[in-house]
């Protein structure tokens, strides 16, 4: 088999190379030159674990190559995947679909023999349906189905989370369509991983309900958290209580700084806005997206309280910039808010990030970067743990204690326990964690 896969970003390049490796010939097509020349150099874009080797392998065993040209990875290709990005379109929140429209027009002037055109971005209900018109528009000759394949998988586990779905959603009626991709994720199926064939509105619906209900579940948590504090009860036992129950499970229940990342803030705002636009609001989406918004500022409040009140002029040290672990993506990453609320109250900043630093001095000013976590504390009021990387949950808290001009630590991603805290002299601020009054 062979297939094109267009926009070779975090879905595209991770989703290229785990399909070469099932033995499908794939060229991964990007108009970022640099980014393919990159690629050709061996160098890979992205911070992702196991991708350098997966992609190196593959590469050397000719399955998978790099291009800026578009019609020569069409041609003759079973399938095209659309991967480029859908953010938030300025000003009012909807999907930008510019980018898959694009790229849609730039395919259907290359096809040739039947082909199945699949989006993988993650795109609004309808969305197939004006691919569709837009490949006819251009190439009204063309023998193409378009079908949707949402993708599910986690920065950070990319690799693992697309060789082991929990399930392939693919939006297609047509049984040709059907057969090219049943084919084509065979292996996976092989893996016991569940394929669901669905319409394609359906398909696509399917991918932003997941995220909408993943934002509301941390949403909720986070919530309580916040009632915990004021009970004097503990979050996180809370947390372990309603997730042993098979009915709501545990997973995504883990109170923090609020969600980030370059999926869940923009897709439940996509969201609401396509449900108002169909006269069908999601209040629930509605005030998820109001509540995260407010909390990720809102954590300013906890390294204020826990130095008197007053930042202006304290120093800050702020351990992991981006939204999660195991990745270098810094998209509405709660750090920005975080770290911008804290310069607004006039503190001064100063970060480290195991492998976000590079991305984040690119939206974030003036912020002193470190070379590691002990560098990070030296002279600072505070330290504040904004992403649970796995180098900050054993620090050697004896030697913080003597970098730092005083022993405060703000735990947003609760990593240590109060009592280890106490046991250090540390004064200690967590998440949900209350004491009892
Ligand atoms: N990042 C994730 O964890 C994740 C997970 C599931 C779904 N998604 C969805 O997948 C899509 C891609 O996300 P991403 O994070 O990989 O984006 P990304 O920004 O990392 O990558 C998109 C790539 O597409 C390229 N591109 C844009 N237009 C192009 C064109 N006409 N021709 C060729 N290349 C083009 C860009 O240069 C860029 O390299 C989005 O819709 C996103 O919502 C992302």
């Amino acid at each position: 088999m062979r297939i094109a896969m267009i926009g070779t970003g975090y879905v595209g390049l991770v989703s290229g190379a785990c399909f070469s490796e099932f033995g499908v010939s794939v060229t991964c097509v990007d108009n970022d030159a640099r980014k393919i020349e990159r690629l050709r150099q061996g160098e890979i874009p992205i911070y992702e674990p196991g991708l350098d080797q997966l992609v190196a392998s593959n590469v050397a065993a000719g399955r998978l190559n790099f291009t800026t040209e578009l019609k020569p990875a069409i041609t003759g290709a079973d399938a095209v995947f659309i991967a480029v990005g859908t953010p938030s379109r300025r000003g009012d929140g909807h999907a930008d679909l510019s980018y898959v429209y694009a790229a849609a027009r730039e395919i259907a002037a290359s096809l040739s023999g039947f082909t199945v055109v699949v989006t993988k971005s993650t795109v609004p209900v309808g969305t197939g349906d004006e691919v569709e018109r837009l490949i006819r528009e251009t190439n009204p000759a063309a023998d193409c189905v378009v079908a949707s394949n949402p993708e599910f998988l986690r920065e950070g586990a990319a690799i693992r989370d697309f060789k082991f779905p929990d399930r392939i959603v693919v939006g297609t009626s047509d049984e040709r369509a059907r057969k090219v991709l049943g084919d084509i994720y065979r292996p996976l199926s092989l893996n016991q991983a569940p394929m669901m064939f669905t319409a394609r509105r359906t398909a696509e619906l399917i991918k932003y309900a997941a995220n909408a209900s993943l934002a509301t579940k941390i949403t909720f948590i986070n919530e309580m958290a916040d009632l915990a504090e004021k009970v004097g009860a503990d979050v996180q036992e809370v947390a372990r209580g309603i997730g042993l129950d098979n009915r709501i499970g545990s997973k995504f229940l883990h109170a923090g700084p609020g969600y980030g990342g370059s999926c869940f803030p923009k897709d439940t705002l996509a969201l609401m806005k396509t449900a108002q636009d169909n006269a069908a609001p999601l209040r629930i989406v509605e005030t998820v997206v109001a509540v995260n918004d407010a909390r990720k500022r809102g954590m300013v409040r906890k390294v204020a309280s826990a130095l008197g009140g007053n930042l202006r002029g304290k120093t800050i040290a702020v351990l992991g910039l981006t939204f999660k672990p195991n990745t270098d993506d810094m998209r509405e990453a709660p750090s920005l808010a975080i770290v911008t609320a804290l310069q607004d109250a006039g503190a001064t900043v100063r970060a480290y990030d195991p492998a976000g630093m590079e991305q984040a001095k690119k939206v974030l000013e003036n912020v002193e970067y470190s070379d590691g976590p002990y560098a990070c504390a030296e002279g600072a009021h505070a330290l504040v743990i904004v992403t649970e990387w796995e180098q900050f949950r054993a620090l050697d808290l004896d030697r913080l204690k003597r970098e730092m001009a005083s022993p405060v630590i703000v735990d947003l991603r609760n990593v240590y326990r109060p009592d280890e805290m106490s046991r250090h002299d540390f004064a200690y601020e967590s998440i949900g964690r209350g004491r009892r009054p």
